[in-house]
This record gives C-alpha cells, sequence and structure tokens, in this order.
C-alpha cells in the first residue's frame, strides 16, 4: 500500500466528523456544485457563501442561467472578480441545454469538453455530484499530499500535478471520492494551511506524515517564485453631468470584459492635457481656441455637444487594483461635464442608484473614492 493509499481511510473518518457546514453541501446536485466549484476557483469560501446564496435565488436552475441577460449575470457576479468564470457558466449552460437535454455531463471527460472546465473541476463535479473515482487536484491538495509524502518537488509544475492527480486517480474510494476530495479540501483550509504554521496536532495523518516526521513542513511545498507583474499606470475620470455619472463599457474581449468602468486612459495624463483628453475619449469635438464657451460653430458634426464644458475639479484618492499578471496604479481626477447631448453608443450616464442596481463596476475600481 502506498502513502496516498495508506491516509485515506482517517481523511474519511475525520471528515465524517469534521467537515465544514457550507450551503453547497446541503444539496449537492450537479448544478449547485458546478456553480459553488466555479466560484471557489479563486475566491475564498467565507467570500463565496454569500454570493451562492444570492446566485441560487435569482438562477436555481441551468435553465435559468443560461437565459440571465449579460448584465444581469455580471451584477451578480461582481465583487467576485474574474468575471470570464460568469461568462464562461452561462455559455456552458447554453451549451448543454442545447446538446446534452440540459443535464450536465456525468463524467469527467464530459465535463472538461464545457467552457470553464478544466481537470480540477470536472473531477469535483463527477465525485461530488456524480460519485464518479474521481481526483480534484488543487493547489490545496497539492500543498497536502507533498507534505503527506515529503515532496519537494516543485507544485507550479503541470506535470507534478498531473503526476500527482494519477496517484490520487488510482487510489479513490469509489463513490466515496467526493467525500475524499472535500476531506482534502477542508484538511487544507483548516489544518494543513498555506500560510502560517500548519495545526500539525491536529491532523488526522499526522503519524503517516513524511514532512511532520522530518520536520520540514514549513519548506514544503516548494513553489517557483511567481512572475513579477507588470505595473500600468492609468488615469481614471470620475465624470458628473447632468443626469449622473459616466460610465463606458469595456470591449467584449480582453481583461474585464464587457464590464463598465469609469472612463479611463493609459498612462499619467498631465493636469492640462486631461480637457483634451477627455474631449476625444468622449468623442465630442475639439475647443476651438478662437470662440468662447457657449457660442455655436456653423458646421460642426456632432450636433448637440458642441458647446459641452469639460472641467477637472479637483483630484481623488490613488487607487490601486492587483490583477493576476497586471498591478493598475490609478490617479483619479473629478472632472464636470456640462452641456453634452450626446454619447458615443459604449458610454452612459447613470445615477448612483442606478449604478448600485442595474451597472457592475469590477472592483478593479471599487477602491475608487468619489468625495
Ligand atoms: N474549495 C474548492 N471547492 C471546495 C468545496 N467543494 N468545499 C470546500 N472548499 C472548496
Amino acid at each position: 500500500m502506498n502513502l496516498y493509499e495508506e491516509v485515506i481511510p482517517y481523511l474519511l473518518k475525520w471528515y465524517e466528523y469534521n467537515a465544514r457546514v457550507l450551503p453547497w453541501r446541503e444539496d449537492p446536485s450537479p448544478y449547485h456544485v458546478w456553480v459553488s466549484e466555479i466560484m471557489l476557483q479563486q475566491t475564498r469560501v467565507e467570500a463565496v457563501r454569500g454570493y451562492y446564496m444570492r446566485f441560487l435565488d435569482e438562477l436555481p436552475d441551468l435553465k435559468s442561467l443560461a437565459a440571465c441577460p449579460d448584465d444581469r449575470l455580471m451584477k451578480l457576479w461582481e465583487g467576485l472578480g474574474y468575471y470570464s468564470r460568469a461568462r464562461n457558466l452561462k455559455k456552458a449552460a447554453q451549451a448543454v441545454c442545447e446538446q446534452y437535454g440540459g443535464k450536465l455531463p456525468d463524467s469527467a471527460d464530459g465535463l472538461r469538453k464545457l467552457p470553464g472546465i478544466g481537470d480540477y473541476t470536472a473531477g469535483a463535479i463527477a465525485s461530488i455530484a456524480y460519485a464518479k473515482p474521481e481526483p480534484a487536484v488543487d493547489g490545496n491538495v497539492l500543498r497536502v499530499f507533498s507534505r503527506i509524502t515529503g515532496s519537494r518537488e516543485d507544485i507550479t509544475v503541470p506535470e507534478v500535478k498531473r503526476n500527482m492527480a494519477a496517484e490520487l486517480k488510482a487510489v479513490m474510494p469509489g463513490a466515496e471520492s467526493g467525500k475524499l476530495n472535500q476531506a482534502i479540501m477542508d484538511l487544507g483550509a483548516t489544518i494543513c494551511v498555506p500560510n502560517g504554521a500548519p495545526h500539525c496536532e491536529e491532523c488526522p495523518v499526522m503519524h503517516l506524515c513524511r514532512a511532520f516526521h522530518d520536520g520540514t513542513v514549513s519548506e514544503i511545498p516548494v513553489k517557483a517564485a511567481p512572475k513579477a507583474r507588470r505595473v500600468e499606470q492609468r488615469t481614471v475620470f470620475v465624470i458628473e453631468c447632468k443626469g449622473g455619472i459616466v460610465l463606458h463599457k469595456r470591449p467584449s474581449k480582453g481583461l474585464l470584459a464587457g464590464l463598465w468602468e469609469y472612463p479611463n486612459v493609459s498612462g499619467y495624463v498631465k493636469r492640462k492635457e486631461m480637457a483634451e483628453v477627455i474631449r476625444e475619449m468622449l468623442r465630442l469635438p475639439e475647443t476651438n481656441p478662437d470662440r468662447r464657451p457657449g457660442q455655436v460653430s456653423e458646421n460642426s458634426g456632432n450636433e448637440g455637444s458642441d458647446d459641452a464644458q469639460i472641467t477637472v475639479s479637483g483630484r481623488l484618492p490613488d487607487a490601486k487594483h492587483i490583477f493576476t499578471h497586471i498591478e493598475w496604479q490609478m490617479r483619479v481626477y473629478k472632472v464636470k461635464a456640462e452641456g453634452i447631448e450626446s454619447l458615443p453608443e459604449d458610454y452612459i450616464v447613470v445615477t448612483d442608484e442606478e449604478m448600485r442596481a442595474n451597472y457592475s463596476v469590477p472592483s478593479a475600481f471599487a477602491g475608487i473614492k468619489r468625495e
């Protein structure tokens, strides 16, 4: 018997008494498990709880998710970040409705074909919702088993993960595989923790753990240092005008695709150039130095917005947002815009109330103080 196999009965027994009470465990239907696993991919359990309940209240089944308007879906996801997860969830729900008669595939291979479902999530759904003997190897599992086996292999190397998945797959305990996967998740979250000293004295497999035996728990797992993030400077404009505040819809591809944002540009813009940059962004006609404000020009291409006045009224506190590979360092300015009659179609003006209720402004902009 190898170590992987040896620890299983202890982990299952421990889980019986120590499983965390989590909303998605109450009725682990494929849809529930799927939604929870996608939310949990990059987000802590405690943060997910509330989102999960709210999401299911509004989208109780796969069909309602497939039919959910994009802006509403983004609103439900607001604050969770990594919005492509939500977009893939809906795309997958639509594919399941169209190609699989509304039922999520019950095999890991079938699940992996859907957008947003990789090896880990396919294994989690197949084992927890369908009782299939599939492993679900994420960072927690890599940490726990690297310590148990005393492995000093770099867990950021895909092959190390593949090998661990193969070791586990060979010993998964049949219909109890979902329990085992969740036992490892819970052990990794509460005892064999990633930050700070693990609570080895409470661990059900301490007596089998190589790293504990060798005193190397603090050195394992071994992880290559992550690549440094690219720092990007941006200038953000909180533009107030008649009727509310100006929001911009980001392009449908790339970072924060399709989400609403405070209008912003790359780089730090000089104060005296700001009004012109904003005019250009909102596609307002250039200011005519020969014309006083309010004076009407004869042949403007943008009727009605010709008299627009852009005034930068002050600087707001700087803000920062860290993405996986990029860090935005934002200088924020408050702007008053008067006389704007129309805006390009990727811009809107919303009241605070509308913004709260209907428009999902990603957490990248949440740190921005408007006053
Ligand atoms: N982390 C990822 N998936 C989880 C689950 N099903 N239960 C607890 N923590 C998790």
